[in-house]
């Protein structure tokens, strides 16, 4: 392992290394996006080259289309594979139901959809993305360009009733150009610190015209895999209730320490 991989960078690794071993031949597996998403994708890639491993990949982004073709998984749309057995993502922040905030990397429309599609959905992360209450991280909503500003406006109308603690609603950016999702969206950043009523805000939200959805994912997650960064593994299972523990270590796997398209 290169010496300059930070702690951070090597949590996200083993949580990835670990949730792989989910996966199995002849499986349809959605490919989450992210930095973390990315060393799943590298960790798989290298399973079908030199394990044989046989699995169709569901990218949910063009980023991991692109890496998950370079790393040599055999990739298909979602309406040619019509339903997954598994989904693998990364996420903004998870609570102890698992509900979670995604789409800090502006995917969470093609992330909601493919892991809805899912029997099952797990989430890489490291542990600094476990919280109490959703909402310190910006809760995302991808708006169409047409009137996006209305939509703004609406959508600090419908947050005055929410049970949030912050009102703040930005429009991503890149640049000095407004941010483009994958479907030639917009994003707005909810900044609300705390979400008391996921359930009600998201219904809310979702409700108002050019909205096209948001990034709170409730009852989607079954498992979560936590990396830390000396090679611990925590599994937390929704339906078993259950924690388990595993460690890895580093060595073995320069092969895949390469760039990450991300
Ligand atoms: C992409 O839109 C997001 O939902 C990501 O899954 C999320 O932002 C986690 O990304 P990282 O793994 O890079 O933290």
């Amino acid at each position: 392992m290169p010496i300059d991989l930070s702690p951070i960078d090597k949590a996200k690794f083993v949580a990835a290394k670990r949730a792989a071993q989910f996966v199995e031949s002849g499986m349809k597996v959605g490919l989450g996006t992210g930095s973390t998403a990315a060393w799943l994708v590298k960790c798989l890639g290298e399973m079908v080259r030199e394990e044989g491993l046989r699995i169709k990949g569901v990218p949910t982004s063009t980023r991991t289309s692109i890496l998950a073709r370079e790393v040599g998984i055999d990739v298909i749309t979602l309406d040619e594979a019509k339903w997954l057995d598994l989904t693998i993502d990364g996420a903004d922040e998870f609570d102890p139901q698992l509900n979670l905030i995604k789409g800090g990397g502006g995917a969470h429309l093609q992330e909601k959809i493919v892991a809805t599609a899912s029997d099952q959905m797990i989430v890489i992360t490291d542990a600094s993305k476990s919280v109490e209450t959703l909402g310190a991280f910006p809760l995302p909503i991808e708006v169409i360009p047409f009137g996006w500003q209305t939509t703004k406006s609406i959508v600090e109308e419908a947050l005055i009733g929410m049970d949030v603690l912050g009102r703040d609603v930005t429009l991503r950016m890149n640049g000095d150009a407004p941010f483009v999702t994958d479907e030639g969206n917009h994003i707005l950043d909810l900044h609300l610190k705390r979400i008391g009523n996921p359930r009600q805000l998201s219904f809310v939200v979702n409700q108002i015209p050019g909205v096209v959805e948001n990034g709170l994912f409730l009852d989607v997650c079954d498992a979560v895999v936590i990396g830390y960064g000396d090679g611990r593994v925590e599994v937390r299972d929704i339906h078993e209730g259950t924690i388990t523990e595993d460690k890895f270590d580093f060595l073995g796997d320069d092969n895949i320490f390469g760039d990450i398209a991300d």
